[in-house]
């Protein structure tokens, strides 16, 4: 192998920063010495407890049981909120940038105070209380940030939906929390584009009639189906309630959200995180893994659907009473230079995004980023599936202009925070890993049959101790949450990615081993959109793999088995795809569809997916043994009308 790149901390970089190397590896080490002590500090140094806790720990991972700070009392609005009134009350907590150039909101933390507690006045008046579940369906607007924090004054559990996903998707969300109050917007707007939302929360809960309220944020204007018994207008509703609401006191183990995300097999699983270890996570992986500066200007483009959106847009920032950018469009609309135009705009300081975006611009060539200054950039994230050192050379060199650090963090929606990545004055770069864990994160990889492997080594990805942001459960199936997570190595957590160390111990993140694929950085389960594609009435069979995909890191490859006597077709292909759409959303179109008279079985009938992605990807001379297939005739006709990519 090649030399590999390294980028060292410059001098002056690791001067200015808040963690130096030294006290990363002696922050680290205490970690996993003393955690007991190492945890309570932070706590006491991160977050404002209405009462102190009465035991750090109590984790036992092999019964699935994770607490921290367990008697600890706090809200997390007053910590993203109240405790910043005296110092930065006219600070902005959110700027934010509209889907058209030039429409702008400045939101200052007294601003966002006042209407969260007038958001959380209203909801207690429709008697959403403690503990109850509300779905949230939203465009990337302020009023997504009022509605989450709203919850937490309360004490509500929110469940966000991202607002790409179909009418379907929202329903069974809705129904699996069982979430009685829904609040959403007319619409959305992607690149000009209006996206259905109150639409589609009227088709979800059509025959529902368990959900008693429909708060709707009237954002592009239009008219939109309305019930006066059940929906109520935002604005209108706001503007009758009061800005004084006590926040409620809740145990840092009460539930604050739930967040579906897809598995390998079955249906979105609900992961549930809880109140005082998230928000000290996400408190302190913001500050320490972006290096963040009091008074900087802080800009994540995910959305808040994604946990990404809710750690780095929401409770991170806001819990450092940082300002937070959130931007509503895409990057290319209406040119290539829309996301550095925004930087300049508003002197954004720390930028984060998707491996995604960086590749799909790299595409567009380095004239509409130079165009602008980015003068005021000095850290950049990565986050949501390996970067490729080429995408993470062009970040580097044409968007920071190789005086940028680069932080590549690797997480999940069940880690709840960041957990292995750079620290920009800490820790060199190597264009491709993620690096090195985070404290209190101790990875372990482990072969197939669970046998540790040490030193520099190929494996798949456990962390061997519970850490205060992991989550706690899958909402109603603690059964669901062990099988997945924690029975495969009994005693460690399964990430269910894969990874290589190398010799000096950073970390290079493979991807999945599983039947979950990362399409543009969404995650989604191959089971899921199988179960969409037989729902068509012509469809015997399917199977889904992923293969690589230069934009899109992986695309989605379908099989598709026809019943006897019905013939291939374009318009077949149309259904199929649109199938896919309503059950799940546009984030699933299927990118190829083979029509496979038979799938690659064994004799007890289980699909060889593994020969379904050696075909998908043509990597035909490693296609392994086929002996064992019930019929390995099938194999020849698979190849031979392989789908063009
Ligand atoms: O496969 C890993 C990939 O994204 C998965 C988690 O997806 P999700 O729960 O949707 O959360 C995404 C945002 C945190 C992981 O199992 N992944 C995430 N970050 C990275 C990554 N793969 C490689 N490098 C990363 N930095």
């Amino acid at each position: 192998m090649a030399a590999e790149k390294r980028y060292p901390v410059p001098p002056e970089t690791a001067e200015n920063a808040l963690l130096s190397r030294e006290a990363y590896y002696r922050m680290y080490r205490r970690s996993l010495e003393e955690p007991e002590a190492f945890w309570a500090e932070q706590a006491e140094e991160f977050l404002t407890w209405f009462r102190k806790w009465d035991r750090v720990s109590n984790n036992d991972l092999s019964k699935g049981q994770i607490r921290w700070f367990e008697g600890g009392k706090l809200n997390v609005s007053y910590n993203c909120l109240d405790r910043h009134l005296d110092t930065h009350g006219e600070r902005n907590a959110i700027i934010w940038e509209g889907d058209s150039p030039g429409v702008t909101r400045h939101i200052t933390y007294r601003e966002l105070h006042a209407d969260v507690c007038r958001l959380a006045n209203v909801l207690k008046q429709r008697g959403v209380s403690k503990g109850d579940r509300v779905s949230i369906y939203m465009p990337m607007i302020p009023e997504a940030v009022v509605a989450m924090l709203a919850c937490t004054r309360i004490g509500a559990v929110h469940s966000i939906v991202f607002g790409g996903f179909s009418p379907h998707a929202l329903r069974d969300r809705i129904e699996d929390a069982d979430c009685r109050t829904v609040i959403t917007a007319d619409q959305g707007l992607r690149s000009g584009k209006p996206v259905p939302l109150k639409e589609n929360v009227d088709k979800a809960i059509d025959g529902l009639d368990s959900v008693h309220s429909v708060i709707t944020v009237r954002h592009t204007g239009n008219p939109v189906p309305w019930n006066n018994d059940r929906d109520i207008e935002y604005a209108e509703s706001l503007a009758e309630a009061s800005t004084d609401c006590e926040p409620e006191e809740m145990d840092a183990e009460d539930p604050l959200f739930i967040l579906y995300t897809s598995g390998s097999t079955g249906k979105p699983k609900g992961v549930l995180h809880t109140t005082g270890g998230y928000l000290l996570q996400a408190s302190m992986t913001f500050k320490y893994v972006f290096d963040y500066k009091d008074g900087e200007i802080y800009w994540c483009t995910a959305d808040v659907g994604w946990i990404t959106g809710h750690s780095y847009i929401v409770y991170g920032p806001l819990s450092n009473a940082a300002t937070s950018l959130m931007f509503e469009g895409v990057p290319t609309y209406p040119d290539a230079g829309r996301l550095w135009q925004i930087v300049d705009d508003h002197q954004v300081n720390i930028f984060y995004t998707a491996p995604t975006a960086i590749r799909s611009l790299m595409g567009l060539g380095e004239e509409p980023v130079k165009k602008h200054s980015r003068q005021s950039l000095r850290v950049l994230g990565t986050v949501g599936e390996p970067i490729n050192p080429e995408a993470w050379e062009w970040y580097y060199r044409v968007v920071g202009d190789e005086r940028c650090r680069i932080v590549d963090t690797w997480w999940q929606t069940e880690t709840g925070a960041i957990m292995i990545s750079a620290l920009p004055g800490a820790i060199d770069l190597k264009p491709g890993s993620a690096t090195l864990p985070f404290f209190g994160v101790e990875p372990q990889l482990v072969d197939n049959e669970g046998n540790v492997l040490e030193g520099a080594t190929d494996g798949n990805l456990c962390l061997t101790r519970a850490w205060p942001g992991m989550m706690r459960t899958i909402y109603g199936d603690h059964e669901r949450f062990m099988n997945t997570y924690l029975t495969t190595y009994p005693g460690k957590y399964f990430t269910g990615d894969g990874a290589r160390r190398d010799e000096e111990g950073y970390y290079w993140i493979t991807g999945r081993v599983d039947d979950v694929l990362n399409v543009s950085g969404h995650r989604m389960g191959t089971a899921e959109i199988e179960s969409a594609l037989v729902l068509h009435d012509a469809v015997a069979e399917a199977a889904v793999v992923g293969y690589p995909h230069d934009l899109k890191g992986q695309g989605i490859y379908c099989y598709v088995t026809l019943i006897q006597g019905v013939e291939p077709n374009d318009e077949l292909e149309k259904e199929l795809a649109g199938m896919v759409r309503s059950e799940i959303g546009p984030i699933a179109k299927p990118d190829v569809i083979q029509w496979a008279p038979g799938l690659p079985k064994t004799r007890s009938g289980k699909i060889m997916r593994r020969i379904l992605r050696k075909v998908a990807t043509n990597e035909l001379d490693s296609l392994g043994d086929t002996s064992t297939l019930a019929d390995p005739g099938v194999v020849d006709d698979l190849i031979s009308n392989r789908a063009n990519q």
